[in-house]
């Protein structure tokens, strides 16, 4: 099957970054994963949009507000440590690993997604279905290899039957995100769908209006896109998921 999303990009670069390219397939749960696209597949500077005025801001509670002691943890690893013991919600039940999040601990750029699907749930790493293939490609597609950033989840636990989590459980889970926040001190944070940007700008805005704004979330630059599995199944929304990751891409050169 041909690929998609560098045609589209390909197509992007040829029309000046401004046309919506319609109508495809979702990839089949277990293709391949391919290489991303590279940054010199598509001048992603070309067409981009402005960087958008400022949106909500968002406070994180100093470390040692955070509950549970979870500001004396000073790594990723011992927060991953503290989440595979973790039964502060009813999603501890179902799960078969933990899906702290994983990637570069110094990255500038930082993705969250909503939680861990039956693939993350099986391998204990996140975004490694198709819609992790996907997500790949797009990073790649703004010269980002994806070893090179830090990806996370609201809840670090599968929901049964992959429902959004509850706002309990997200709420539960929160301070494990803040902490990594904390330590990896991102750049950019990007917030991938709904459930996401809820969860760390607080729920009060829909995703359409999160979008377009650049958002403080504890001094950190914060962009809001659409989740990586609702661009397969909807591909109406790649050229605005294009537009945002560019934002996010200008941020971190700046
Ligand atoms: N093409 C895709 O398949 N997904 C996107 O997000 C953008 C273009
Ligand atoms: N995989 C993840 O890790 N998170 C999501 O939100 C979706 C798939
Ligand atoms: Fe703990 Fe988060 Fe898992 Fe709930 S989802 S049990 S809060 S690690």
């Amino acid at each position: 099957m041909p690929d998609k999303w560098q045609q589209y990009l390909r197509q992007q670069a040829e029309l000046g970054g401004s046309e919506i390219y319609l109508a495809e397939a979702a990839p089949a749960e277990d293709a391949p994963a391919r290489p991303p696209v590279g940054p010199s597949a598509v001048d992603w500077q070309k067409g981009a949009p402005p960087i958008p005025g400022p949106g909500l801001t968002i406070d994180l509670p100093a470390p040692d507000l955070l509950g549970d002691g979870l500001g004396t943890l000073e790594t990723l690893d011992a927060i991953a440590a503290r989440v595979a013991a973790c039964t502060a919600c009813g999603l501890a039940q179902g799960r078969k690993h933990t899906v702290p999040g994983e990637g570069d601990p110094a990255a500038r750029l930082m993705l969250v997604g909503e939680g861990p699907g039956a693939n993350e749930d099986a391998t204990g790493r996140p975004f490694v279905g198709a819609a992790g293939t996907l997500l790949t490609q797009i990073l790649g597609s703004i010269g980002i290899p994806r070893e090179s950033v830090f990806i996370a989840n609201v809840v670090k636990c599968r929901p049964p039957q992959n429902r959004k989590p509850l706002p309990d459980e997200a709420a539960a889970c929160l301070p494990y995100l803040r902490r990594q926040v904390q330590l990896v001190r991102p750049n950019v944070i990007l917030a991938l769908g709904a459930t996401a940007a809820e969860a760390l700008l607080g729920g009060r805005q829909t995703l359409g209006q999160m979008r377009g704004a650049v958002h403080s979330y504890g001094g950190v630059p914060l962009v809001v896109t659409y989740h990586p599995a609702a661009l397969l199944r909807n591909p109406n929304w790649k050229k605005p998921t294009w537009d945002d990751v560019r934002i996010a891409r200008q941020l971190l050169d700046r």
